[in-house]
């Protein structure tokens, strides 16, 4: 887990990306791990679980006091969702880049959000936003050494 600086031009990292209660229930498990293998980043840790509650108030923590702080850990818990953990070169912005803008309505075309998902009430995925917060996320989702 964590970084590894291999050049000037990209440093090998591990990010979290959650499927959510939405993408799951939609048959889209496959079509978001396509797109993550294709751009040849690779799965190095994946599990289907119902997320206890504790675990998702902890994940979402620093937005504790948000209004949407409620709907959020009701969403992901609403159903299953898959946590993976994904490596490879820039892990984290590919991930991000991949994904496109929070709010889906914003999401640029050929993104996950951008092509599948409309409202950020419903937007299918969550991925790292840092080398802080990848680990932080990965340690909380994936006990010590299941990750690849
Ligand atoms: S911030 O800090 O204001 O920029 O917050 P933001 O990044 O927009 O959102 C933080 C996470 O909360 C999710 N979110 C919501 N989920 C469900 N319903 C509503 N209304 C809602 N508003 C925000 C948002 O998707 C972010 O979660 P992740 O998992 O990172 O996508």
């Amino acid at each position: 887990m964590g970084s590894e600086k291999v050049s000037s031009s990209f440093v090998n990292e591990t990010t979290l990306v959650l499927i959510k209660p939405g993408g799951v229930s939609r048959g889209l498990i496959g079509e978001v791990t396509r797109r993550v293998e294709a751009r040849g980043l690779t799965i190095s840790g994946m599990k289907l679980i119902n997320a206890p509650r504790e675990t998702v108030e902890t994940h979402y923590a620093e937005h504790r006091e948000r209004p949407f702080f409620k709907d959020v850990c009701d969403y992901l818990t609403s159903g299953p969702i898959v946590a993976m953990a994904v490596s490879g070169p820039n892990a984290i912005k590919a991930i991000r880049t991949m994904m496109g803008a929070t709010n889906p309505i914003e999401a640029t075309p050929g993104t996950v959000r951008g092509d599948l998902a409309l409202t950020i009430d419903d937007n299918l995925t969550h991925s790292s936003d840092g080398e802080e917060s990848a680990a932080r996320e990965l340690g909380l989702w994936f006990s010590e050494g299941m990750v690849k």
